[in-house]
């Protein structure tokens, strides 16, 4: 048997290849419940503009109620026949119905309808992520405040560079995905149009309230241009991006616990459930889940560039193409829930080594910048304070001992070749000297001092909840 819903004109029903080939049930099935209200919404205007009946709606509605607890059941027959979701379900309200579900698709074409579909489904799965970014968030400031005083060798170049706190370091992936949560708000709005009423391409004839469809759905506005409306997926592009972007960062974290979890840090443990073990080592303790976020961020990476690809050939309006859409989008917004749902849960478990980061610290010379800044502050010139500095950095490194072992002449001796900077040095440089006075001394907005950082997370909660 042919497609019922187009078969009329053809002379011979398609090969099961062709059949399976251009069939999208099987992954469009998940956007079921949407498509059945954008046809409740559909048939309700319809109805309202006497352009059906008002026992064609009661018909309609009794059985899209019908067919909607047949797929909450699993009890609904998905047919490859039927093609896709929308004339899947198009055919068994015919057959519970009549006359009244052949009469749904007036005023409407699949390229409109998948459209809304699309958009709908694509709102709920930003509402979940916006979600679940918050949890994230809020997982992340109780373990930064937990550590705002907490010394960890910050790095440049994975060269050890200035002491931060701990705390600090965590809220930059705060501030990342603060930018994340934006970016798919904004996405939101521009999805949150209603493309129905486009019908196939040009719009209808019949006297349609697009408006009143539009409010019901709970879309901001109509799509403006009917063209438009049923061939661009620019809003699903832009969720990839943001989804692209987000495991981005989340990728670089994952890098950071790999690494801190490896004995040559040593600075955290993850708990055991987000950790697997050798199948021949029997020691290993190997961090996958932080290597899966790090391995599946490639993965969206691809949906992105397939989406972008899949767009930038194609003329106005409809194309087939575009049924290409809803893998990637689906496996881009699966992957980014489930990532953020870990990471929300694995931040708990982080058991944070303190005394391994503060000894890692000794070993950098962490501090030299802090002693530099004290000569600029007595007078000495910046660059003559930085040659200085490195002269005394040189002395320590023969000795085998950290700018603090020294002693006070000892560290005059070390910079004698820089005029005018050994007589800047009396005892309180030693004060400097220390991790908790570099950590203290930068004490301004954005800055890794402790009361900085703790003032930052208070900044951070309001502006969660504002
Ligand atoms: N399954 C199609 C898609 O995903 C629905 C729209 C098909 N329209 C058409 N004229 N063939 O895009």
């Amino acid at each position: 048997a042919g497609n019922k819903a187009w078969s009329g004109r053809f002379s011979e029903p398609v090969s099961d290849l062709v059949k399976r080939y251009t069939a999208s049930v099987f992954f469009d099935k998940r956007m079921a419940e949407q498509d059945i209200r954008g046809s409740l919404a559909h048939a309700r205007m319809l109805a309202r503009q006497s352009i059906i009946g008002d026992k064609d709606l009661s018909d309609i509605e009794r059985g899209m109620a019908q067919i909607l607890d047949e797929i909450r059941a699993g009890a609904f027959e998905w047919s490859l026949d039927a093609e896709d979701v929308h004339l899947n379900i198009e055919r068994r309200l015919t057959t519970l119905v009549g006359d009244a579900g052949k009469r749904l698709h007036t005023g409407r074409s699949r390229n409109d309808q998948v459209a809304t579909d699309i958009r709908l489904w694509l709102r709920d799965a930003i509402d979940q992520i916006l979600v679940l970014i918050a949890d994230f968030q809020r997982n992340l400031l109780t373990l930064a405040e937990a550590h705002a005083d907490t010394p960890l060798p910050g790095h440049t170049h994975l060269q050890i560079a200035q002491p931060v706190t701990f705390g600090h370091h965590l809220l930059a992936y705060f501030e990342m995905v603060q930018r994340d949560a934006e970016r798919f708000r904004d996405t939101r709005r521009r999805t949150n149009r209603l493309p129905l009423g486009s019908a196939a391409l040009a719009g209808t004839t019949f006297p349609i309230d697009r408006e009143s469809v539009a409010r019901e759905l709970g879309f901001e506005a109509v799509c403006e241009n009917s063209l438009d409306a049923v061939s661009d997926r620019d809003f699903a592009i832009e969720f990839c991006a943001a989804v692209a972007l987000t495991m981005t960062h989340l990728s670089r974290l994952s890098e950071e616990l790999i690494l801190w979890m490896s004995p040559r840090f040593g600075f955290i443990d993850l708990a055991d459930r987000f950790t697997t073990g050798s199948s021949i080592m029997p020691q290993k303790k190997n961090p996958d889940v932080p290597e899966l976020v790090r391995g599946k961020t490639g993965r969206v990476n691809g949906h992105l560039v397939a989406l972008l690809t899949l767009m930038k050939g194609q003329p106005l309006a409809y194309n087939k193409d575009n049924q290409e859409d809803k893998e990637p989008l689906f496996d881009a917004a699966d992957t980014m829930i489930d990532t953020l749902r870990i990471y929300a849960d694995m931040i708990p478990g982080i058991k944070v080594k303190a005394h391994n980061m503060r000894e890692a610290l000794k070993l950098g010379f962490a501090t030299a910048t802090d002693l530099a800044d004290y000569l600029v502050k007595k007078g000495l010139p910046f660059r003559d304070a930085h040659e200085a500095v490195a002269l005394a950095v040189r002395a320590a490194e023969v000795r085998n001992c950290d700018l603090s072992d020294f002693t006070l002449d000892e560290l005059k001796a070390s910079m004698a070749h820089v005029a005018g900077a050994a007589e800047k040095l009396s005892a309180d440089v030693a004060a400097a000297l220390t991790i908790e006075g570099s950590l203290a001394a930068r004490n301004h907005i954005g800055g890794t001092a402790p009361e900085q950082v703790r003032a930052a997370i208070a900044r951070a909660r309001t502006r969660m909840s504002s």
